[in-house]
């Protein structure tokens, strides 16, 4: 798949997959761990200076991180998480480093500088910086590579790797607890197919980083008054959030399950739990015994059934009285979603029609950023107005019920 001719305008990838500004806060959070790269990082990126971004409640991701501050069993987590997983591998013996996604963090550059190649996987918008700021920083001859990809299009994954011989280390950091049901299913059924090709292991601490984050917390209220802190569920279906549900989940998909203490990969310092005595950072170190790397492998033959949607996105738009038209083709995700909110906006500036109708009928797959993307949509009728979708595939249908979407919609025409 060629992504170069995606849009990516970074505001509209912003509007369609909020989890995107995230990772800005964690290149703060390693900055202010005291990691060199990532403070230079930061600073060559601009987020040191507060960055333009805004989420739903108006703070800019630098307003967002001062409160994050305040909360030592936030910063600590993604430390822990970070530098934790950059061991494992180095004591994995595999040769390829496979982030996904790679966010912000230094790690290419730092396992670049050590011979070591490395593999960053993201959304457009953020590899489109990484990339060019990464390579000005290190020019030397190891693979640092930066790739566009969205963990729910397999080709995306699979075309950055070719030429890649050997066995991968996956490390997903901040990512699952994020997906919708049937993102997931995708994702692991994305992840399933390249371990059968390559070999390796897919690791992560998505399971358990809420946990995380509450056990350091409880260490460390024993000598400061931590402010109140609700952890939302990012995504309320997740089955993330219930060990045992993941688990299940794990094995349906046709994975093998090994978990490992973090504890054991952490480096001997915390920079994050600097000010408190050394009875607290043992404490918050100790937490760390019950929070696990989830390390999975494909078991053979064990695939869980899916059928891979076109690797395509096409649209057709096109307007008659009070009407806009438009139909579907293909896959709507993270990748696509952009286009398709960039090509209504441009028709529906033109001439705001009281009423949208979208074929689905060509259709094969949307994720929640295409979901977002119709529901700006609905948001943007005019009094009286409606979104019908027409003639929708099973698949399709039972994506918009178990994300409650099918509710904003007049439906016609269902296929069977
Ligand atoms: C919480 S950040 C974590 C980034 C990095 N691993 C870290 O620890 O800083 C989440 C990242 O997921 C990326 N992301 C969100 N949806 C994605 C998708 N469908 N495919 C690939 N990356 C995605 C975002 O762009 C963002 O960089």
């Amino acid at each position: 798949m060629n992504n170069t001719n995606q849009p990516e305008n970074t505001k509209l990838l912003e509007e369609v997959n909020p989890v995107f500004t995230t990772a800005q806060v964690c290149l703060l959070v390693m900055a202010e761990a005291g990691d060199p790269d990532a403070n230079q990082l930061g600073s060559m990126l601009g987020f040191d200076r507060g960055i333009s971004m805004v989420d739903k409640d108006e703070l800019t991701e630098m307003e967002k991180f001062q409160k994050m501050k305040a909360i030592p069993g936030f910063m600590t987590t993604i430390e822990a998480r970070f530098t934790a997983s950059s061991n494992l591998f180095l004591h994995s013996g595999l040769r390829n480093i496979l982030d996904l996604p790679c966010g912000y963090t230094p790690r290419g550059l730092q396992f670049a500088r050590r011979g070591i190649p490395y593999y960053g996987f993201d959304l457009p918008a953020v590899i489109q910086v990484m990339d060019g700021a990464c390579h000005r920083l290190y020019q030397g001859n190891t693979p640092m590579c930066y790739h566009k990809a969205d963990a729910t299009n397999y080709e995306s994954l699979r075309s950055a790797l070719d030429g890649v011989s050997g066995e991968l280390f996956i490390t997903t950091e901040g990512l699952l607890m994020y997906l919708t049901q049937s993102e997931l299913e995708v994702v692991f059924r994305n992840i399933y197919r390249l371990l059968e090709e390559f070999g390796g292991i897919w690791v992560t601490t998505d399971n358990s980083i809420v946990s995380a984050q509450q056990s350091v917390m409880q260490a460390i209220s024993e000598e400061k008054e931590i402010p109140s802190l609700e952890l939302k569920k990012p995504t309320p279906e997740n089955v993330f959030f219930d060990p045992q549900q993941a688990e299940q989940f794990v094995a349906k998909m046709g994975f093998s399950l090994e978990k490992i203490p973090v504890y054991e990969y952490l480096p001997d310092h915390l920079h994050t739990l600097a000010d408190y005595s050394i009875n607290v950072q043992n404490k918050a170190k100790e937490a760390f015994r019950n929070i696990y790397f989830w390390i999975m492998r494909a078991e053979e033959g064990a695939a869980a059934e899916y059928t891979d949607a076109q690797n395509t996105f096409r649209m057709h738009i096109s307007r008659q009285g009070q009407t806009l038209y438009l139909t579907l083709q293909g896959r709507v995700d993270t990748l696509t979603a952009p286009e398709l909110l960039s090509l209504y906006r441009n028709e529906n500036e033109k001439h705001a029609c009281r009423f949208v109708e979208i074929d689905l009928r060509d259709l094969d797959y949307i994720s929640s950023a295409g979901l977002r993307v119709l529901l700006i949509m609905v948001k943007d009728r005019p009094k009286n107005g409606t979104v019908t979708v027409t003639h929708l595939k099973p698949q399709v249908r039972s994506v918009l019920e178990t994300s409650g979407f099918i509710q904003l919609f007049s439906i016609k025409d269902d296929l069977q």
